[in-house]
């Protein structure tokens, strides 16, 4: 029996973080599928065929896994490919209290089971929305995200407006 998994998110950017617990992911499932969640927040800053272009390109070296864009609920994106689990990494208590309430809503909705996977302690204080921030303010990001993730967001143009 091939057992796949699915491993959510917003990826705007995927991070080292999210590589560690895809990496992780893949080497304990025969398939795991990066399912990027589309309309990502209210103002995403990378849409989501960029955000789905670099996550193919830093996964690529793992054959076992795939990237697909979804829309709506996840549980509708885990039911259409016959996926019964998803792997969500955790990186603090901070993070449990929603992780645990989606997790059970999505049992709920759909017989989805929920696994999670401690973060690795070298990247438990990164998150996207940092990442954005420091890039944002044209911050260093070269430790946090893959060096096509850097370049990608240093093309683009600055979104602090000059005083
Ligand atoms: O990277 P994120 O923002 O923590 O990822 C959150 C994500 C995409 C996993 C979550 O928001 C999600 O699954 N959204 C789709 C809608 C849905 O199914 N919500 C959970 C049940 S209410």
């Amino acid at each position: 029996m091939s057992v796949t998994a699915v491993c959510p998110g917003s990826f705007d950017p995927v991070t080292y973080g999210h590589l560690d617990v895809v990496r992780r992911v893949a080497a304990r499932f025969d398939r795991v599928v990066i399912a990027c969640l589309r309309n990502a927040g209210k103002q995403p800053l990378l849409d989501a065929d960029e955000r789905v272009a670099l996550l193919e390109t830093v996964v690529a070296d793992l054959p076992n896994v795939e990237v697909a864009a979804f829309d709506g609920l996840l549980v509708d994106f885990c039911r259409e490919r016959g996926i019964d689990t998803i792997v969500k990494g955790l990186r603090a208590v901070s993070d449990f209290d929603y992780e645990l309430q989606m997790a059970q809503m999505n049992t709920a909705l759909g017989s989805v089971e929920t696994l999670f996977l401690p973060a690795s302690p070298i990247y438990s204080f990164l998150s996207s929305s940092l990442v954005r921030e420091v890039a944002r303010f044209g911050g260093d990001i070269t430790e946090f995200v893959p060096p096509v993730v850097a370049e990608h967001l240093a093309r683009r143009p600055p979104t602090v407006p000059p005083p």
